[in-house]
């Protein structure tokens, strides 16, 4: 087979095989833009043994693309990379994304690249402030410079809801709302989204910015720091769980869904992700902690749960999710009722033996930075 042969059998696979589920014009759409790409794909996921990345990296591979992660395993979290080393399409680097030296060999003969590294949450970069100012403003400040002139095609940077902070109020934020970080960490992700955002007629790469839902579902790299794993281990383990502000509201997706979503990212057509942002997410998985609470109480039942006002995490926000959902047909298919489920029955069957007492693997709480 001719190298335009293979390659049009390869955008054929991407169009149609792995997306057949969604609609047939949007599937024509995706040929385009598989055959303008014009090389086969080498995707650089930048924190790909993390929570997500993990995931994403292992979805990646099954669709047949080729996958280079550069993560620093900064909790001690390099097992997670293990299943796919000696995979004839999978390439690890150990190193630092502020390192500008390490990060242009990175880049060196990739097509697309997903930012997805950092210190992750408001806890981890309240704890570590110079850690945070050094990876994820001045490493991203680098990351961002160096990725011009490379010829790369899309760029996906994964921002966050709590962007939008605190809301008063029931409204909706749609991608225009507002924005209103409270904590270090979502400061230093509006200020990449306005450099990747203003980057307009000076890039020859395509940004698209997703702001994602709170995080639940299992991975590889498990985050028992994140609400829904958080309670559902403690009530999972009888502990005696205190839920600050119960009212608040916060939208939530799985793991995998924001796999998907990802590479939806990379694989639509440029005209509709062009420094475009995207709130990732679904509609229904808006939850309250009280629902989350009930939830996980209706499959157990005895769990024990104490409530207090006035925390020290103000964040309230609902989210719109119509934008994504029409222009990319994404959908997450799992709900936050089936991501406890799932993890019940994971802690049931003894995955997590040492989880009593959780170390940083299982949580970002002590980053070796
Ligand atoms: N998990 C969520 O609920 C959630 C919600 C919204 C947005 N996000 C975004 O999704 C992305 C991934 O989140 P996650 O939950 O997988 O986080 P994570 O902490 O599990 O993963 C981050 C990865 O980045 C790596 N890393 C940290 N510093 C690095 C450095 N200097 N160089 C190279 N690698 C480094 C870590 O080793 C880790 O593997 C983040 O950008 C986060 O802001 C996550």
């Amino acid at each position: 087979m001719t190298n335009a042969a293979a390659r049009f059998e390869r955008a054929k696979t991407v169009a149609f095989e792995i997306n057949a589920h969604l609609p047939p014009d949007y599937q024509a759409e995706l040929l385009g833009e598989q055959l303008r790409v014009d090389r086969d794909r080498l995707v650089l996921v930048v924190g790909g043994a993390g929570y997500i990345g993990s995931v994403l990296c292992g979805d990646l591979l099954a669709k047949g693309y080729r996958v280079r992660n550069l993560d620093l395993v900064v909790y001690n979290n390099g097992v997670c990379v293990a299943p796919w080393l000696g995979h004839p399409n999978y390439q690890f680097m150990g190193g630092d994304l502020a390192d500008e030296a390490t990060f242009v060999k990175a880049l060196d003969g990739v097509t697309d690249v997903v930012l997805l590294a950092g210190l992750v949450g408001d806890p981890v970069t309240k704890n570590f402030p110079d850690a945070a100012a050094r990876i994820n403003d001045e490493g991203h400040s680098a990351m961002l410079r160096l990725l011009a002139g490379k010829g790369l095609n899309r760029v996906v940077f994964v921002s966050t809801c709590s962007n939008y902070g605190l809301i008063q109020g029931d409204q909706l934020a749609d991608e225009d709302f507002e924005l209103s970080p409270l904590s270090l960490y979502a400061k230093s992700k509006v200020r990449v989204e306005q450099t990747l955002l203003g980057g307009r007629g000076k890039v020859d790469y395509t940004p698209v910015v997703l702001r994602f839902a709170t995080a639940f579902g299992l991975s590889p790299r498990m985050r028992f720091d994140l609400t829904v794993s958080e309670f559902t281990r403690a009530m999972a383990l009888g502990e005696d769980l205190l839920v600050f502000d119960a009212h608040t509201w916060r939208p939530y997706c799985h793991v995998r869904d924001f796999a998907e979503l990802i590479r939806r990212a990379i694989e639509a057509p440029a005209e509709r992700v062009a420094f475009e942002v995207f709130n990732a997410g679904r509609d229904v998985n808006n939850k309250t902690k009280q629902m989350i609470v009930d939830a996980i109480l209706t499959q157990l039942p005895e769990a024990k749960v104490r409530y207090q006002e006035h925390g020290s995490d103000p964040r309230n926000y609902r989210v719109d999710f119509t934008k994504v959902k029409e222009r990319l047909h994404f959908v997450p298919k799992w709900t936050v009722e089936d991501g406890v489920a799932e993890l019940i029955d994971a802690l049931k069957q003894g995955l997590y033996r040492d989880i009593a007492q959780p170390t940083s693997f299982h949580g970002n709480w002590e980053p070796q930075v």
